[in-house]
């Protein structure tokens, strides 16, 4: 039997969830290019992850705690509750760290950041008459989830100092006014992906104010946050949420690993009881009656390897990351400076590059698309590889613009990368005139000048 696409869910045309696919077919096109689009972990981080060790810590953890030797071991291989079964430890990491006050009930362990991003969406959008904000540029795994489910996407334009919020607030008046309320909003306030914007503590407070005044959630994403320098750190919106307005949303991709698969989303907000209008629970049992019969529950020997690699670390995720945040910020440094010293000003006076203090990603503009075509052209021609940015954008803005991943490579695989990449703009780009005053290029933060 031959399929027609028209005949299948309209959301698998989304150009959102070939992206990824995208980018891997490039990258095994050009095994010899170096790559700046992968976000993926450092594989140097990987060696960490001694599974066996793990899942002796983790068991003998439970047998401390009353389990026969027995117990222990069934926990791991048989179906575990929906909520998960490493909900104390996250809960407690995440009060120590980060200072979430948030009730263990209200934890559910996820596989990955992106099933809870899929379960908190289905929760929160019983209808078409509501929608969900985003920051613009936004991380394609949101805005995929929301396609899938038909949930209506709303861009709001993010700069380097996070979203801005006049633009939230105004958006949310017109919003209202044509009959679809904002209901929530996504927003990763450390270091988001791709646009690599941090929201300031002030910003923070208002952000909270105004999803008070204009009754919306937050869905907070902290996937980055582990990547701020030592001492530079910022509390989640979360760890500030006096209203319990926000949704926080985590993984251990980036801190542990990510064949892992684990996730957790904190959602305290209460919800009553539609029989007697008491409070019944919180939208953490809701998530997790959705998420058994989604993925029924999250591996229980995978939330033990993370369960033990939290212990060996003390129980606190800020730890067990700590080797890997020096990591990402020593890549991102030597991005940084190598495009400093590489990109020359006079010879690109069009080029620009943001410069943020944490995460995986700098986006650079260019005077010309950075399109397919383009990318074809560095990755064949000069060995080097990027990911266009306008798949990030949702009102076609973005065309300009490229993102560098720095996670996956090494400091002298940087410095060739962008060596190469150098070479690239001053032979095809370079000689094109600049676009000044066209208004589809975004203009980015001054990077270098
Ligand atoms: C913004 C953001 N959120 C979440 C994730 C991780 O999701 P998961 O835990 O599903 O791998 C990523 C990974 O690329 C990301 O960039």
């Amino acid at each position: 039997m031959r399929l027609h696409p028209s005949s299948l869910h309209r959301s698998l045309r989304e150009p959102v969830l070939g992206s990824i696919g995208f980018l891997n077919e490039v990258m095994s096109r050009y095994p010899e290019a170096v790559s700046f689009a992968p976000g993926a972990p450092h594989p140097d981080t990987l060696g960490d992850a001694d599974i066996q060790r793990h899942l002796d810590r983790f068991a003998d953890h439970l047998v401390r705690g009353g389990r026969t030797p027995e117990q222990a071991r069934r926990l791991l291989v048989e179906y575990g509750p929906s909520r998960g079964i490493i909900n104390d430890l996250v809960g407690a990491a995440l009060r120590r760290d980060y200072g979430i006050d948030a009730d263990p009930r209200a934890v559910v362990v996820t596989v990955g950041a992106q099933e809870a991003m899929l379960l908190v969406l289905r929760a929160l959008f019983g209808t078409a008459e509501e929608a969900l904000a985003v920051a613009n540029p936004c991380f394609v795994g949101i805005v995929g989830a929301a396609r899938l489910l038909g949930v209506e996407v709303v861009p709001v334009d993010e700069s380097e100092y996070g979203i801005d919020l006049d633009g939230l607030e105004d958006t949310c008046a017109t919003a209202r006014a044509e009959g679809r309320p904002v209901r929530a909003l996504y927003v990763a306030p450390d270091f988001s992906n791709p646009g690599g914007a941090r929201l300031s503590l002030r910003c923070r407070h208002r952000l909270l104010d105004l999803a008070h005044r204009e009754d919306f959630l937050i869905i907070e994403d902290n996937a980055y946050g582990f990547t701020a320098t030592s001492g530079s750190e910022l509390p989640p919106l979360k760890a500030l949420d006096t209203r319990r307005r926000v949704i926080h949303i985590g993984t251990f991709a980036k801190i542990a690993f990510p064949g892992a698969r684990v996730g957790y989303v904190i959602a305290d907000q209460e919800v009553a009881s539609s029989a007697s209008g008491g409070v019944s629970g919180f939208l953490a049992d809701e998530l997790a009656a959705l998420k058994s019969v989604v993925t029924v529950n999250t591996s229980p020997l995978c939330q033990a390897v993370i369960g033990g690699m939290l212990l060996e670390h003390g129980g606190s995720v800020l730890e067990l990351s700590r080797r890997k945040s020096a990591l990402y910020q020593r890549n991102l440094t030597c991005l940084v400076d190598a495009l400093d010293r590489h990109i020359d000003a006079d010879l690109l006076p069009d080029v620009h590059w943001n410069r943020p203090r944490g995460g995986f990603f700098v986006r650079m503009r260019l005077p010309v698309p950075a399109d397919v075509a383009l990318l074809e052209t560095s990755a064949e021609t000069y060995g080097v590889l990027w990911t266009p940015m306008e798949q990030f954008y949702l009102d076609g803005t973005g065309d300009h613009q490229l993102r560098l991943s720095c996670s996956y490579l090494d400091p002298g695989q940087i410095e060739e990368g962008v060596r190469r990449l150098a070479l690239f703009l001053e032979r095809e780009v370079g000689t094109v005139p600049s676009p000044r005053g066209r208004s589809a290029v975004p203009e980015l933060p001054p990077g270098r000048r």
